[in-house]
């Protein structure tokens, strides 16, 4: 049987960082109601660059940090929802900025929960024999959707991109169990790009909506309630209890979220992985950038045995148990 394990990080971010302060100039907000409402303190935002320019980062870091030859990549998923186009693939175009001539590649959407389910589709592949290896990235340029006239969202989202090398392993180690869900009755909640049906021939309006639109106390809920019950269900089924984890990494949307979290789970609060005050909510690539940090810092060694779970827009949410 085979497993697949995380055998490198790797990550990019845009220079350009917006505080607090500089969103009360253009926005009715101030960094007081942003810090205490979300933790975020500031978040990078483009200069230009897309979703697949940071993507190509990312996945540039991981190549060198695990010396893997881009043309032994088979497989290259990337999650997002702000991809440069609609098609091709924003991995498609990763693929051939990092020259993976021999890698199949394709995006997933799963909005904030997307890394998630790329880490799924990933293992299923490597765990099936088809592939051997996997890169798998979270990106997003969220920064080009979001309406500054809607102090209630435009405050709370970031760009960035991170992911990871997953490798086929004989050793019971890597992604050791997983529990993913979606809830499309709930779609509305959130949603980004609506594009109508026009053609010349209806009467429909051709014009799209690109905006980011959320019901944030709806999305607040669900979060609150649905991640406790899959890290639960994730627990139940891998035969752990919460005091084995050495750590949680969970979609870095809110503080106030991790914190209801962490209580509801009856797991300390120092378990859990944040860093949304440097990158605000940066949806799929939110996991990987918190991971990436950790492994940077040196914070998860061998052995470390984690959590990954993810919620957002669909609604979807995943949880992972994660063994280093
Ligand atoms: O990846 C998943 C995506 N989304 C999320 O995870 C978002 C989940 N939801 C949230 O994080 C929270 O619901 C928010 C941070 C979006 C909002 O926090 P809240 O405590 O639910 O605030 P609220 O919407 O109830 O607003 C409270 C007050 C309102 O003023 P009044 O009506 O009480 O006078 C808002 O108008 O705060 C006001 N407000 C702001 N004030 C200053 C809303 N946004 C801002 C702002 N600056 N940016």
């Amino acid at each position: 049987m085979y497993f697949s394990k995380i055998s490198a990080t790797g990550s990019c971010a845009p220079d350009k960082i917006v505080t607090n302060d500089d969103l009360s100039k253009i926005v009715d907000t101030n960094d007081e109601w942003i810090v205490s409402r979300s933790g975020i303190k500031r978040r990078h935002f483009s200069s230009g660059e897309n979703a697949s320019d940071l993507a190509t980062g990312a996945a540039e870091e991981i190549i060198k940090r695990s010396g893997i030859d881009p043309l032994d990549i088979e497989l290259i998923i990337v999650a997002t929802v702000s991809a440069d186009y609609t098609t091709p693939s924003t991995a498609c175009l990763v693929q051939a900025n990092i020259g993976a001539a021999n890698a199949v590649a394709f995006d997933v959407g799963a909005a904030c929960a997307g890394f998630m389910f790329g880490l799924s589709v990933a293992d299923k592949y490597i765990k099936c024999g088809v592939y051997k290896n996997a890169i798998i990235i979270g990106t997003e340029v969220l920064s080009k959707y979001l309406d500054f006239n809607d102090r209630g969202t435009c405050v709370l989202f970031g760009d960035g991109a991170a992911g990871v090398l997953l490798e086929r392993t004989e050793e019971q180690e890597g992604i050791l169990c997983e529990e993913i869900g979606s809830d499309g009755f709930k779609a509305m909640a959130l949603t980004k790009g609506f594009s109508p049906a026009g053609n010349v021939f209806n009467n429909v309006s051709c014009e799209a909506d690109r905006s980011m639109k959320m019901d944030g106390k709806a999305i607040f809920d669900f979060a609150t309630r649905s991640v406790p019950v899959s890290v639960k269900k994730l627990l139940e089924k891998s035969g752990r209890f919460t005091d084995e984890i050495d750590f949680v990494i969970p979609h870095q949307a809110n503080s106030r979220i991790v914190e209801i979290i962490s209580r509801k789970l009856k797991m300390p609060l120092d378990k859990f992985y944040m860093n949304m005050d440097e990158y605000g909510n940066t949806s799929s690539a939110s996991i990987p950038l918190a991971l990436n940090e950790m492994v940077e810092k040196g914070i998860i060694k061998k052995g470390s045995l984690c959590i990954f779970t993810g919620f957002g827009a669909g609604l979807t949410w995943g949880s992972m148990l994660v063994k280093f």
